[in-house]
């Protein structure tokens, strides 16, 4: 074990652990996919464990799954990220969201590595060549399916508009988002207290408080917005009917900067 953390594109000890990263997993059967993946992976590279995570929505979070694995005291944990395509800004992304998880916590980590995109890999060629032979012929030939079944208009009250411009993604959007998304399902936010819906927008105008978040019909803006602070905001304005202060910004006409709580 290590108190420091660093990511390196070779790391040349074993890993202990392997996280096996996707983006999302809405259904249950993308769920067992990466369950699936992560059973062949046993083993791979010397790690006796293998687990899963997701970066936005889907359980467990990278959060979950990291603090998880901190908490078993393992000594190296190599990071395999399996999107494709895997965005340029990935790695960066992710160098800052851990920097930041890690700033906020008193344990020693794990040191960390990252594996390079899947598509650099020559093995993407002999993937490529089995997944050819599971092909199946898609059947167009029936009617389009009837759209005159109407819908109902949603009742709820609150709605969570998370911002996902770059200045906010790169600050940590998508992670917010996943965690809101995952604690909705778990709260069942949809039909608890006055009901509350969410949605992804494009920026939401104070780019320099990323990562932003507007609650309406109150229309309250949110910066700096971390993990503990969406648990706050469920808790106190989306259930409770209050305001939370600490990470809460209004117009006022003048630049505003984030807060820092810390100080
Ligand atoms: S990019 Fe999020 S507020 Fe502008």
């Amino acid at each position: 074990m290590t108190d420091n953390t660093h990511l390196t594109h070779r790391e040349p000890s074993a890993p202990d652990a392997v996280l096996l990263v996707a983006k999302s997993a809405f259904a249950a059967a993308p769920h067992q996919d990466m369950q699936r993946l992560a059973m062949q992976a046993e083993g791979l590279c010397g790690a006796q464990t293998v687990r899963i995570a997701f970066t936005e929505q889907g359980t467990p979070s990278l959060h979950e799954a990291l603090f998880e694995l901190i908490d078993e005291d393992v000594g190296h944990v190599l990071i395999v990220p399996l999107m494709l395509p895997l965005e340029p800004s990935f790695h960066n992304w992710m160098t800052k969201t851990l920097k930041r998880w890690r700033a906020g916590d008193v344990r020693p980590w794990p040191s960390l590595s990252i594996t390079a995109s899947p598509t650099s890999s020559s093995l993407m060629a002999r993937l490529l060549e089995d997944l050819a032979e599971t092909a199946q012929a898609l059947d167009l030939s029936g009617p389009v399916r009837p759209t005159g079944e109407g819908s109902l208009v949603p009742a709820q009250k609150r709605r969570v508009l998370v911002c996902q411009g770059a200045p906010c993604n790169s600050a940590g959007a998508d992670v917010i988002w996943g965690h809101l998304r995952n604690q909705q399902e778990r709260q069942k936010l949809r039909v608890t207290g006055e009901g509350t819906m969410t949605a992804k927008s494009t920026c939401l105008g104070p780019c320099n408080l990323a990562p932003v978040l507007q609650v309406f019909p109150e229309g309250t803006y949110y910066g700096g917005v971390t993990e503990e602070a969406v648990d706050r905001i469920i808790a106190e304005h989306l259930l409770g009917g209050s305001i939370v202060d600490d990470f809460a910004y209004h117009p006022t006409g003048r630049k505003q900067r984030l807060r820092n709580l810390s100080e």
